[in-house]
């Protein structure tokens, strides 16, 4: 098995005595955002008030164009950024129509950015939201459809891979081809990004598709995107300068918007995330690491793991506790579902104190895998996993 280590030599150097099992949570980052961090200060140093000019000519558009072809996008300008996924949420409900009942449908495994925002919303009136179970997860691609058919949504909102058991859609194709009408369409491909093979041609033209460089993409907090649909006419109200920087100053009737990805710009920004955005996924370009590559490497990794697993006889991680198991439609963290909440934080917290590096929410642990992990570190983790069997 090949070894990606040398890369990330200089988080690994500071954590020698951890496992970082947590990599889908918040990723170590490669050596190289080192140079570019600095190579934003002295950009800044040396262009000064032309920086923007700079990053709108250069960085930007470089960077769109790595995305652009890791997801099969045809038009890279679509792609907009903000320091988070919050922000692109707010601004897609921000153009909702606002004179009747509006209807959401999304599902119960959205992540905290989304679902606290919609449960807020559905305190109000105005709102009406219906969350389809994602388990039993065989189920739930045909319900989520047969809903959509069922009512007319304004919203439909539902992730690539959802976090909270790593299951990742079969055929998301199918979702958006199964909607006859015209809402607004948002995947969170969040856990989808950089780690597992994606296409959106078919439905770059119907869907917005949102992510970020804190997990898989190895940059760092601070860098999220958002890809449009081409010929968006959406006038969100909530909306920055940015969104028509190429107009400043001109009186107009009506407030306008930029004609591609900008549209759905925020304000100001500091770009030095996406400076270790375009690092990092130049790196995978330049070394020819691949997506398929890199999903290759972590499902060996997890079929190493679960193996080993067996071996041990667990009593809480072990195969019956996996919440989800069929690795060929998985991202790229294994999720234990244990008794309740205190068994899972001590669980956690035992880990923790012997260099494993894990996370959890509520009952639920999950082990994160990465290309910066090889059999050997598999190895380790099993004989403390084994060693710290019993509190
Ligand atoms: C599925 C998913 N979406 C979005 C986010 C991040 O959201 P935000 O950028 O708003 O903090 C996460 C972070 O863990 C996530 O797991």
């Amino acid at each position: 098995m090949k070894s990606f280590k040398s890369l990330y030599s200089k988080f690994l150097e500071q954590n020698k005595d951890k496992l970082h099992f947590a990599p889908h949570s918040h990723h170590y980052w490669p050596d190289i955002t080192r140079e570019a961090q600095l190579e934003y200060w002295d950009d800044s140093a040396k262009y000064v008030d032309d920086k923007w000019e700079y990053f709108f000519t250069h960085k930007i558009p470089q960077t769109q164009k790595l995305i652009a072809d890791t997801l099969n996008l045809s038009y890279p300008e679509q792609i907009v950024f903000a320091p988070n996924t919050h922000e692109f949420i707010t601004r897609l409900l921000s153009c909702l129509p606002q004179k009747k009942q509006i209807k959401i449908l999304t599902t119960n495994s959205e992540f905290y950015s989304f679902n606290r925002q919609i449960d807020r919303l559905n305190e109000e009136e105005l709102f009406s939201i219906k969350k389809i179970p994602t388990n039993p997860i065989k189920d739930f691609q045909r319900a989520f459809i047969n809903e959509i058919n069922n009512t007319q949504y304004d919203f439909i909102f539902f992730s690539q891979v959802f976090f909270n058991s790593g299951f990742a859609l079969e055929n998301f194709n199918q979702i958006i081809d199964s909607i006859n009408y015209n809402p607004i369409i948002v995947m969170d491909g969040y856990h989808g990004f950089m780690a597992i093979p994606t296409d959106l041609k078919k439905i770059e033209d119907r869907c917005f598709y949102i992510s970020g460089s804190y997990k898989y993409a190895q940059g760092g907090e601070g860098c999220c995107f958002m890809h449009i649909p081409k010929n968006c006419e959406l006038r969100p109200i909530n909306t920055g300068w940015f969104a028509r920087l190429d107009q400043l100053g001109s009186e107009e009737d009506r407030v306008t918007y930029s004609n591609n990805g900008m549209r759905f710009a925020g304000s100001t920004i500091d770009f030095s995330p996406l400076y270790r955005l375009h690092a990092s996924m130049n790196l995978f370009k330049e070394k020819e690491i691949t997506i398929s590559i890199i999903h290759e490497h972590v499902q060996r990794l997890q079929n190493k793991f679960l193996e080993q697993l067996k071996t041990i006889h667990h009593t809480e991680l072990n195969l019956n506790n996996l919440l989800f198991n069929d690795l060929k439609h998985h991202g790229h963290f294994l999720t234990f579902q244990l008794k309740n909440n205190s068994i899972t934080k001590a669980l956690h917290l035992r880990l923790k104190e012997a260099g494993i590096i894990t996370d959890y929410r509520s009952n639920k642990i999950r082990f994160g895998f990465s290309i910066y992990q090889d059999q050997s570190d598999i190895k380790k983790c099993i004989e403390i996993i084994k060693k710290k069997s019993s509190s």
